[in-house]
């Protein structure tokens, strides 16, 4: 097993399997139905495996109100995103505190769990934006979903009964034990772990492999859960992947396994939540660039990481290795970064990602200087594609 200690030492699991699993979901039935979407499908499914230890259900308003307020469990335990369950004022009514409910698949009936309801109340979602969000902005992607959810939360431990299926690359999907036995199968001592919801372009596999030259394996653990429609597409960003690691990684020094969580948007907060969730997947280091988790320019380019800096490495319990902003730098002839590259931005090759998408929507490849070319082919293809489906 991997020797990094899961968040605050014990590894949840909270899936309920065999005739246990049959009695409760007889029981569920009976029970009062909480309907939930896809997203809080998701956060379930990750307390239920483990990968939000040390939660193990949707928080009740002291932890609430002590991570949006202090980016603290109530127990001191340091963490920054709500993991909340809002739900409408018609359920609420038939719930009280003490009963347990059902949580029910709003598109397909799937009894997904149960919780064991310990407190429902009322939150000021302006007051959460703000905190976790640092703006109440209707355009910020992460406030227009939390605006769009009802004000009444209600939290309490879950058992989970029914897991989501993934509709494609299902051999991608690894829970934090699995991924613990394969780093420790593998031999394994250090591992970074590497978030991302975009294809890996060239300055992502810079810093990734900057950091491979420091630790034994790189864990690609890229975000396939729910993402603003701007974003490629998670099935895209898989082709990609592979392409990728197949061309130019090392097959015996990468793991490439999904995070199937939504996407908050939180910048700095949410890259906390990203780096301890790593480390329940048993990740030793984590790898925090410019503008993590960030959107549009609420964020600074280095806030995300000043935010980390501020807690000790104990309590974080995972080493964050920070990179700086990354380019090709034309008169370098290579990857570099403001800490390796003396020229200036006229030499330095950066592409914005609306540029980006504009070449990427003509067909055409971006230099190779930014994107890797079986990278962009695909991207190409997935472009194409997405225009006769969805908008991309
Ligand atoms: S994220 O929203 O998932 O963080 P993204 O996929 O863009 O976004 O980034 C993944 C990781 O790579 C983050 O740690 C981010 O800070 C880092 N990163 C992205 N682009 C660069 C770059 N040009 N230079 C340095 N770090 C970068």
């Amino acid at each position: 097993m991997s020797s990094i200690q899961p968040h605050s030492g014990t590894l949840i699991n909270r899936i309920v399997e065999g005739q246990e699993r049959d009695e409760l979901l007889s029981k569920a039935a009976q029970l009062v139905a909480i309907p939930i979407n896809t997203w809080a499908i998701s956060d379930l499914d990750l307390i239920g495996v483990g990968a939000f230890s040390p939660l193990k259900g949707f928080m009740n308003e002291k932890d609430y109100l002590s991570v949006v307020n202090t980016m603290r469990l109530s127990d001191g335990t340091v963490w920054s995103i709500p993991i909340t369950l809002a739900v409408t004022s018609n359920v609420i009514e038939q719930l009280s505190v003490g009963q347990q409910a059902a949580l029910v698949g709003e598109d397909d009936g799937i009894i997904y769990g149960i919780i064991d309801v310990d407190s429902i109340y009322n939150v000021d979602k302006q007051h959460e934006a703000v905190q976790v969000f640092k703006t109440a902005d209707q355009e910020h992607p992460g406030v227009v979903k939390l605006l769009d959810r009802p004000n009444t939360y209600v939290g309490g431990s879950i058992q989970v009964l029914n897991r989501p299926v993934p509709e494609k690359f299902n051999e991608f999907y690894f829970d934090p034990i699995q991924t613990r036995q394969l780093f420790a199968d593998k031999g394994w001592k250090t591992i970074v772990g590497f978030q991302t919801r975009n294809p890996v372009h060239r300055a992502h596999e810079y810093i990734q492999k900057a950091a491979m030259e420091i630790v034994d394996a790189l864990f690609l653990n890229p975000l396939v859960g729910e993402t603003k429609s701007d974003d490629v597409p998670a099935n895209v960003r898989m082709k990609s992947y592979l392409a990728l690691l197949e061309n130019y990684y090392p097959a015996d020094r990468v793991h490439l396994g999904v995070f199937p969580a939504a996407m908050r948007y939180a910048g700095p907060r949410e890259a906390i939540f990203h780096a301890i969730v790593r480390k329940n997947y048993g990740c030793t280091h984590f790898i925090v660039g410019r503008d993590h988790a960030g959107v549009g320019d609420y964020y600074g380019t280095y806030e995300a990481q000043d935010l980390l800096k501020t807690f000790s490495a104990d309590e974080l319990g995972i080493t964050p290795l920070y990179f700086e902003h990354s380019f090709f730098c034309t008169k370098c002839g290579n990857m570099a970064s403001s800490k390796t590259c003396p020229h200036g931005k006229e030499d330095h090759m950066t592409l914005s990602g609306t540029k980006v998408r504009a070449l990427l929507r003509d067909g055409i490849c971006p230099p190779p200087e930014f994107s890797r070319p079986e990278v962009a082919q695909i991207l190409i293809e997935g472009m194409a594609e997405a225009s006769k489906n969805y908008t991309i």
